[in-house]
């Protein structure tokens, strides 16, 4: 029975812990809900390096806050410069490319790297304020990117390495970036994957791209423009590794993040410099109870929410060493990541429930073969944990010794929001248990009235926190009516949620049309525009099937224009493949069918969630009054049984 269990954390984990009890964690809740000025001030300053310290703590005018206003500081200045004295020699990364390759790099040589490339984007005319796009595989060179840019106050956007040419078009040009960071490729499964290519596709219609740097990964060779794209290493050469942080405001913009929101198009989270470090770097000791000998290693890729906030800036940050891996965990055998977590003795380790899935249809032996002993904390985010997975990964990989932090938050809380603090709170398989200290959730209605204990809602959070969206990146009529329109002036997650009788939250998922697959989010309608741009389709309706592995599936409901062939199945696969070159490989179709029709209700507006009925149950309930034509689903869902 999900809920029933309850592990209390290990005297040993406790007694050693920033957090060790639940006194402590409520006392910590108590001080931020109090007084939350004094509460965050005295955080910001225990917790980064300022230049110039604010005039106020924050500034709320809802939609619209600022945090730390008037501060002055610079987010790579915090996760190098500040650690040199103390942890100069002390890993920043421990890189681990796919073939096999290794790199343990210290701070002082890390910040050496992003001091050097920092000039090398000055001397091609990059400026504080401009755009750049980094599209990378999991390499060094990623981290490098990313740090040069706030470095310099250049805003930079990861675009995941999955996406396609389209989808990095898209982002350019949303973002008018002027600098493309990008490598020849990188190796997945043995194969490489030709990022270079993409960008010269995407940027056929991105006039505005000025400066392509392109880092040698896999050798192979590439087309370079001349005059636009450049060589990493070629542009280094004879380039000095001395360059000062830029003195940035705490409101300064530090990346933009496109995500999937319920229309066709991605919207550009944006998050700022001070109040964005200030929270990633306390959630690293809350959440992760880092300390100065942990090996910490979140398997995120830079290009999601995770991989900016808890592989990068937060861990460097507080100063940790940080294992970072190229490649695919099955490659060359389901074991290699035990591999990996045996070799660097990784203490603390953070991954999602899809992976997890994954590696318990592969069975115990792969990780049996491993030394996992440096193991003292599991971290679980991107999509709620079920029972059986949780109790393995509990029981095979932490030996029921290591607490799992279960962390609910999004790519628009910048860090996160709910989850044990795991010397402190009792666990309950499923749960992400309690906020973190300044954070009001909520369970409302449709009104906005608080549902009783127990009951399901909205998930809401009522006050500002440092590391919130600020807006989303040149809409903020959108960023206003996505977020802050249902309830007006409170946080609306798009996530429905109960709170037990206990004060535990449990995340049932989202309320929007955006799916969960493998803990990536995507849009329905993001997927029938991709669709609905194939010369066949007519129309397209989208859904999220449930998956025993990715937790959902994209499955397509297509309906055909006149004329279009009827080999069905040569089509179904022309489209999937249409959508993962649209989109990106990540969203590719689990599933095409056929309709002559979708049902629709009599103002025309498809319902989905019968399609999702048809889909997960084979038949349909409910209510179906304001359909058009009913005939539509029955045919649908008897369509299964023909199947
Ligand atoms: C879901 C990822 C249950 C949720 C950090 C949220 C979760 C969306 C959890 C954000 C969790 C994330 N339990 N559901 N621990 N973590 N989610 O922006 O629906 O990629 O709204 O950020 O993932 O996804 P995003």
């Amino acid at each position: 029975m999900p809920g029933s269990d309850v592990f209390t954390p290990p005297t040993s984990f406790s007694s050693q812990a920033h957090v060790g009890s639940l006194d402590e964690y409520r006392s910590l809740c108590r001080r931020a809900e109090e007084d939350p000025e004094n509460f965050w001030a005295e955080m910001a300053e225990a917790e980064v390096h300022w230049f110039e310290k604010w005039s106020h703590v924050f500034e709320w005018n809802p939609p619209f806050v600022k945090w730390f206003v008037g501060a002055k500081t610079n987010a790579a200045y915090n996760c190098l410069d500040r650690h040199l004295e103390t942890r100069g020699d002390k890993a920043a990364l421990l890189f681990e490319g796919e073939p096999g390759d290794r790199r343990s790099i210290s701070y002082r040589e890390l910040h050496e790297m992003v001091c050097r490339f920092t000039n090398v984007l000055k001397a091609r005319g990059s400026r504080p304020g401009d755009r750049a796009i980094i599209y990378m595989p999991m390499i060094p060179e990623a981290v490098v990117a990313m740090l040069a840019c706030a470095r310099l106050g250049v805003t930079h956007s990861v675009v995941f390495g999955g996406f396609s040419a389209e989808a990095l078009k898209a982002r350019i040009q949303d973002l008018d970036a002027s600098l493309v960071l990008t490598a020849d490729g990188g190796w997945r499964r043995g194969k490489e994957v030709r990022l270079k290519d993409a960008v010269d596709e995407a940027l056929t219609d991105c006039p505005g791209v000025r400066n392509v740097i392109v880092a040698r990964r896999c050798g192979s060779s590439v087309q370079m423009t001349a005059g636009r794209d450049h060589w990493w290493h070629e542009l280094e050469e004879g380039v000095g590794a001395d360059c000062p942080a830029e003195v940035l405001d705490a409101e300064h913009p530090l990346f933009v993040l496109y995500t999937s929101g319920t229309t066709g198009k991605p919207k550009g989270i944006l998050h700022t410099t001070g109040g964005y470090l200030t929270y990633t770097t306390c959630t690293m000791k809350w959440v992760f109870d880092l300390k100065e000998d942990d090996v910490y290693w979140c398997t995120a890729d830079v290009g999601w929410v995770t991989g900016h906030s808890y592989l990068v800036y937060g861990p460097l940050s507080a100063g940790a060493t940080c294992v970072l891996y190229e490649g695919a965990p099955d490659y060359p055998a389901w074991d290699r990541w035990w591999e990996i977590a045996a070799r660097d003795k990784v203490t603390t380790f953070y991954t999602s429930p899809t992976a997890i899935r994954a590696l318990i249809k592969q069975g115990d032996s792969y990780p049996a073969k491993h030394d996992l002993s440096a193991l003292r904390l599991l971290g679980s985010v991107g999509e709620p944990i079920n029972p059986a997975a949780w109790e393995w990964y509990h029981r095979v990989i932490g030996k029921e010794r290591c607490p799992i932090v279960d962390t609910w938050w999004q790519t628009e809380t910048g860090g996160i929001m709910i989850s044990p603090m795991p010397g402190a709170v009792p666990l309950k398989p499923g749960s992400g248990t309690f906020p973190m200290p300044g954070i009001l959730p909520e369970v409302v209605d449709f009104e906005g009235k608080p549902v009783a204990p127990g009951g399901e809602g909205f998930l809401i959070i009522k006050r500002p926190w440092p590391s919130m969206i600020r807006t989303i990146w040149g809409d903020p009529q959108r960023f206003e009516q996505q977020y802050f329109s249902r309830i007006p002036g409170i946080y609306f997650t798009g996530d429905a949620a109960r709170c037990d009788e206990d004060g535990y939250y449990w995340i049932l998922g989202r309320v929007d049309d955006v799916m969960n697959v493998s803990g990536h989010r995507l849009s329905t309608m993001e997927v029938e525009s991709a669709l609905v741009r194939h010369p066949a389709v007519a129309e397209a309706a989208v859904v999220g099937k449930p998956h025993e592995i990715t937790g959902q599936a994209v499955c397509c409901f297509v309906t055909l224009k006149q004329g279009a062939s009827t080999d069905h199945s040569a089509l179904g696969k022309e489209l999937r493949q249409w959508v993962a070159h649209e989109i990106g490989p990540f969203a590719r179709p689990e599933e095409i069918r056929f309709a002559e029709s979708l049902p629709k209700t009599r103002s025309g507006k498809i319902m989905r969630r019968l399609l999702r009925e048809i889909v997960t149950s084979h038949t349909v309930t409910g209510d179906v009054t304001t359909l058009e034509d009913l005939g539509v689903v029955t045919k649908l869902a008897a369509q299964h049984d023909d199947d």
